[in-house]
């Protein structure tokens, strides 16, 4: 089905960029949040974001990488239309992990002593800033496959 951006993409590539700019925005608010001292309403953010993202990855990016970078690869890396997506798409899981790992320590007890780190405020702007770049080259994706 046809996208409604006027770009070559279709709706689930148009949804997707238009959801993942408002979640980037989100955790950027969310993290104000905590700034503010509003810490529940800073960890529902947060994990919210994380969440509906994992839904997106898992009905939207991992099928198309699946589908349309995987067969190629390694014959066609040197492309851009390979390299940013691959780059992307390793960044994005790290990102990913990095915050379900994030929520697991902040707002749950599972995790031993051991597994836990201290420096919160430290892990927390790593993650927003690997998210934001996560974000740019996923608009990157989608510039350069729908030749925007
Ligand atoms: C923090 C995590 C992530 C963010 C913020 C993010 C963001 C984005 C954005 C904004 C787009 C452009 C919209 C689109 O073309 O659909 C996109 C596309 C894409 N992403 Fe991600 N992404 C993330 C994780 C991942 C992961 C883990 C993978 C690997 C499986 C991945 C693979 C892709 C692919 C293949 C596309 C092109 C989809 C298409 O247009 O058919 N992304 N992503």
């Amino acid at each position: 089905m046809k996208g409604f951006l006027g770009t070559q993409a279709g709706l689930g590539a148009d949804l997707n960029l238009l959801i993942q700019v408002g979640m980037g925005i989100a955790l950027i608010a969310g993290a104000f949040l905590a700034r503010r001292k509003h810490y529940r309403a800073h960890g529902i953010c947060q994990s919210a974001v994380l969440v509906l993202n994992l839904a997106l990855i898992f009905s939207v990016m991992w099928p198309s990488f699946h589908l349309q970078v995987f067969p190629g690869l390694r014959r066609h890396f040197g492309k851009r239309y390979y390299a940013i997506a691959t780059i992307h798409g390793v960044a994005g899981a790290v990102a990913e992990v990095l915050g379900l790992y994030i929520i697991l320590v902040a707002g749950t007890n599972i995790l031993p002593q051991a597994w836990r780190f201290r420096r919160w405020k430290l892990w927390m702007r790593i993650e927003l800033a690997l998210w934001w770049l996560v974000l740019l080259t996923g608009i990157g994706v989608y510039a350069i496959w729908y030749r925007v």
